[in-house]
């Protein structure tokens, strides 16, 4: 019999209504399937900070290193912004990007037909829509050095430094090169190269690693472009390929297109290690709590886990399948909620998804 470990990150805010469906799901296919998953769950986020004083707790990320895969929810509240920030909870996960080395951020954003009516975006104008964001994670701007407050002069100045160099840009590159070419073989490489040297460099530096590969299609596009062309013609895209920064702007921009952030999950992969598979959205504190979540994007992120992470592809699919019979018979949850649906709890939810698996 196969045996996973997976590390479970729960975190805060919706984190554990979400998380708790996503285990029943692998309980019931693991059980279906005849494989073996144990999964441990770890303090991380603002939880994290509460319990032990750390957002990413050294335990957590020994955890998360021995396992084949790591489940995350979300993390983060207001009520720990005014913490210094190396405790807050956006930089447990910038640590643990970092300390897993997952460089490569997969965001699929694919239109579910049920969903067609719930976008803000025209029907005629989503309905072909079928793109993958390929965002570098661990660079660029979120990490560069030098960063920080002046605080020697009598105005008050602080500074982030966007850096990248070759190598980083040129295994991204590779990254997204391997994904189009299990799809149409279409890359739009994003910058902003007509203003800004890291972003020649990323220009440069992706033209010299896709044109080995003659049958790849590549194109590129200033950052303040693409994103109106993501609202205007979505569908021209197939995979986007970004820096860190831009990413995740766009990824948040592209989301609204299936309808709702909380329809979109995510891949985080390194070359070596496990893989932390999380839903794109945030921790929704003003949500917390009323079993009013949608916890699609933390289903479909449990079932890339298990095509990536732990290559159980039929699982994976069944997942997949079962959101869809879900959506397709009208339920949903309050976000997608167009007045002409049953709408139902988080809990409910995922009752839902579970039975039709
Ligand atoms: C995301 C999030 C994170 C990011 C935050 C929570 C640090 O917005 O994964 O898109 O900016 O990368
Ligand atoms: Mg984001």
């Amino acid at each position: 019999m196969k045996r996973y470990k997976v590390a479970l990150l729960s975190g805060d805010g919706i984190g554990p209504e979400i998380s708790g469906i996503s285990i029943e799901i692998l309980k019931k296919l693991s059980q279906k399937y005849g494989f073996d998953i144990e999964i441990k769950e770890e303090y991380f986020g603002g939880i994290a900070y509460e319990r032990l004083n750390d957002p990413a707790p050294k335990a957590t990320l020994d955890q998360c290193k021995a396992s084949d895969a790591v489940l995350l929810a979300c993390v983060g509240d207001v009520k720990y912004d005014a913490l210094p920030r190396e405790l807050r909870p956006e930089s447990g996960l910038l640590k643990l990007r970092s300390a897993l080395n997952l460089f490569a951020n997969i965001r699929p954003v694919k239109i579910r037909k049920p969903l067609l009516d719930s976008s803000s975006l025209k029907k005629e104008i989503i309905e072909n829509v079928d793109l993958v964001v390929v965002r570098e994670l661990i660079g660029g701007i979120y990490f560069g050095q030098p960063k920080g407050h002046i605080i020697d002069t009598k105005l008050k100045k602080a500074f982030n430094t966007m850096v990248y160099d070759s190598n980083e840009i040129e295994r991204i590159t590779e990254v997204a090169i391997k994904i189009a070419n299990q799809r149409s073989k279409k890359i739009c490489s994003v910058d902003k190269s007509n203003v800004l040297e890291v972003s020649q460099l990323w220009r440069d530096t992706v033209l010299e690693v896709t044109s080995k590969d003659k049958d790849l299609n590549l194109s590129n596009m200033y950052v303040d472009n693409a994103a109106m062309q993501l609202v205007k013609d979505p569908s021209q895209f197939d995979v986007i390929l970004t820096s860190n920064l831009f990413g995740d702007i766009l990824s948040d921009l592209a989301a609204m297109i299936t309808g709702s952030i909380g329809m979109l999950p995510s891949a985080s992969l390194s070359n070596i290690g496990p893989g932390v598979f999380e839903p794109v959205h945030g921790s929704a504190p003003d949500i917390a709590g009323k079993n009013i979540a949608n916890p699609i994007a933390m289903v479909l992120s449990t079932s890339m886990m298990l095509k990536i992470g732990l290559n159980e592809i039929e699982a994976a699919d069944d997942i997949e399948i079962a959101v869809d019979n879900v959506l397709s018979k009208g339920y949903r949850t309050a976000d997608l909620d167009n007045g002409n649906c049953q709408v139902l709890s988080c809990s409910e939810m995922g009752k839902k998804i579970i039975q039709e698996i």
